[in-house]
């Protein structure tokens, strides 16, 4: 007889951790405790006993109804809850659904901290069109008709004036036409050659422009403020170094070399971009006096900057879409 008591108590107690709504419960109290239930039955099969066996039968009966009405109570008691707060009936015991959350692209993290760095450093932004005329993109920069760089084979003409702008620079005569001296701008987006597709190669990518013109400006100052920029993006300790180039628009001109490790841990001397005090020819260009004003320039590429920060070594790899490599960032 008392195994029989335990075993309804057992039962009753696992059969309410299955019940989940109001009306499986009211079934439950009627099969366990209602005037029919196992539980009341039970105990009215006490006064059958013998009576050395009633005391501890009694004992267990009422232990085991306390525990079942107990918990029966509690149960009640959440279900309404839940039922009042929702207007409906939930199972707080169903796992939730995950929600993807989308991310930022790595060229555009890249592109809002260079803004941020900038910002601090006091630049202001400007953008220009994507697409342009031979006027900005070649020769109010001192490119002329037949320099090289003009080449329909090196840029996306679309006719004979009109092309998608082959650097960022244009902005520079852009906002120069516009903007009194003092200026001091940056200008990210997208430029467009018909480069062949490789890992280094693509034929749109990122530049990130800078234009400071205002009197006494140095090559000090340029200096000062690539170096300040490589630090902040890069890290205090990261080694670079001006290399003698040559561009239409700036004079004198210089590569922008940084010394990064490889995955091997060797380091190599890395070409970020070019940058050069802006050739009087172009302060003559957008009539802005050459004799009082000087400038500095540089146009950097963004997924460059972007692949040696992050150690990507295939360009193609940032154009692709893939989530595996995009999750990543
Ligand atoms: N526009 C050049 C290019 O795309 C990069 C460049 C060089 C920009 C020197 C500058 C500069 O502003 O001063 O290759």
């Amino acid at each position: 007889m008392l195994e029989q008591f335990e075993k309804v108590g057992k039962d009753a107690l696992a059969e309410l951790e299955e019940v989940t709504d109001l009306t499986a419960l009211e079934d439950y109290r009627i099969k366990y405790l209602g005037r029919k239930g196992q539980i009341i039955q039970m105990l009215s099969q006490i006064g059958k006993l013998p009576p050395e066996q009633k005391p501890r039968a009694g004992q267990l009966a009422n232990k085991t109804k306390k525990e079942v009405a107990a918990a029966f109570e509690l149960l009640k008691k959440t279900l309404l809850q839940s039922q009042e707060q929702t207007g409906e009936l939930i199972d707080i015991t169903l796992p939730g659904i995950p929600v993807d959350i989308g991310k930022t692209h790595v060229i555009m993290q890249t592109l809002s901290e260079l803004l941020e760095i900038f910002g601090r450093m006091g630049f202001a932004v400007a953008y220009g069109p994507e697409v342009e005329d031979e006027w900005h993109n070649f020769e109010a920069l001192n490119i002329n008709a037949d320099h090289p760089a003009r080449d329909p084979f090196d840029c996306f003409y679309i006719d004979d004036n009109t092309l998608l702008r082959s650097h960022t620079s244009p902005v520079q005569i852009r906002v120069m036409e516009t903007t009194k001296p003092p200026i001091r701008i940056i200008a990210p987006g997208r430029v467009y050659r018909p480069d062949t597709v490789d890992a280094t190669h693509m034929y749109m990518f990122h530049q990130l422009e800078a234009l400071v013109v205002d009197e006494d400006v140095s090559m000090v100052d340029m200096k000062t403020a690539i170096e300040q920029f490589i630090h902040a993006f890069f890290g205090p300790d990261t080694k670079w170094r001006f290399r003698p180039s040559f561009f239409p628009f700036t004079e004198p001109s210089a590569e922008v070399d940084l010394l990064l490790a490889d995955k091997s841990g060797k380091e190599n001397w890395v070409e970020m971009g070019g940058c050069g005090m802006v050739d009087p020819n172009v302060f003559d260009a957008v009539g802005i006096d050459n004799e009082k004003y000087t400038g500095w320039a540089f146009g950097f590429g963004v997924e460059r900057l972007a692949m040696r920060k992050y150690g990507i070594t295939d360009i193609r790899l940032l154009f692709e879409n893939d989530l595996r490599f995009l999750e990543q960032f």
